[in-house]
């Protein structure tokens, strides 16, 4: 009776180890791989996306739930969920101007990724100088491993990229999406700026060819539906780790 029960106990212990070397040897291949499981494939992360229930934010969301990612929409309790009906999305209500909404959201559980795709919806453009520092800070206090700023051409040092004769009406837009930027940068997260300079979007079924240019001197036209590609793309992707990016597609034409 002893026996057996010593036989059962080495049992369960060599089990228990069998499993923690495989967990260690699947980290270590994971690690190696730069975010990838051994099989190659990403793992699943828990992503918040700002912005979710909008134009671009809603297309992001189907990429990551695509992806089999866990996704979680920040929504104003005001805001229209018709973009998100029927998703398998958790909802986290508030308003991303009320820092303790934000500190709430962020507290809730522990994300990967943060994904802002926000809008300013009507607001002053100051919108972005308060959405970015309030994101980065709680990104940063919460242990969340990689923010995706969606960001403008034209802010920072894309500014000669910009059409000269536009810039005296996107001055204060540009200067709030800086201070947005640089908090993010500063947050010591992973961050991923991916700028766009106009957003057209083809109809559905049309293909798109986005792709993201590391070189502050690119202007040109990007859908939103290539942007939650290149989003996804970026999601734990060692070569979008502390980049900025401006995200065009060669198949559009460029509006100025
Ligand atoms: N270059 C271009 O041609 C161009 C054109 C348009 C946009 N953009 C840029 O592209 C990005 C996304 O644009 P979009 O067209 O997808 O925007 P959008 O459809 O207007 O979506 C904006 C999202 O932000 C949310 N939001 C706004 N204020 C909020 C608040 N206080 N708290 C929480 N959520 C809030 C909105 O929710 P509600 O529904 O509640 O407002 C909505 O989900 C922005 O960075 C924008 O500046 C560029």
């Amino acid at each position: 009776m002893v026996n057996r029960r010593t036989f059962t106990l080495k049992l369960a212990l060599a089990i228990a180890a069998a499993a923690m070397t495989a967990a260690a040897t699947a980290a270590a291949a994971q690690t190696a791989a730069g975010g990838r499981t051994a099989a190659g494939a990403r793992p699943r992360r828990a992503v918040i996306v700002f912005g979710g229930s909008g134009q671009l934010g809603s297309e992001i969301v189907r990429a990551l739930l695509g992806a089999g990612h866990d996704v979680t929409v920040f929504i104003r309790p005001s805001s229209s969920r018709e973009r998100i009906a029927g998703l398998p999305v958790t909802l986290v209500e508030g308003d991303v101007t009320v820092e303790a909404d934000v500190e709430r959201a962020l507290k809730a559980r522990r994300y990967d990724v943060v994904v802002d795709a926000l809008g300013r919806s009507g607001a002053d453009v100051g919108f972005f100088a308060i959405s970015g520092p309030h994101i980065a800070r709680w990104a940063a206090a919460t242990g969340v491993r990689q923010i995706v700023l969606h960001s403008s051409v034209g802010v920072g040092a894309s500014r000669e990229a910009y059409p000269a004769e536009l810039l005296p009406r996107m001055e204060r837009l540009f200067a709030a999406k800086q201070v947005g930027e640089e908090a993010v940068i500063a947050s010591g997260v992973t961050y991923t700026i991916i700028r766009n300079a106009v957003l057209r979007d083809p109809p559905e079924g049309t293909s798109e060819h986005a792709r993201l240019v590391h070189d502050e001197k690119v202007y040109g036209t990007v859908s939103r539906r290539g942007l939650a590609r290149l989003t996804l793309g970026c999601v734990d992707e060692p070569d979008c780790a502390d980049k900025i990016f401006h995200a065009i597609d060669d198949t559009l034409p460029v509006f100025r």
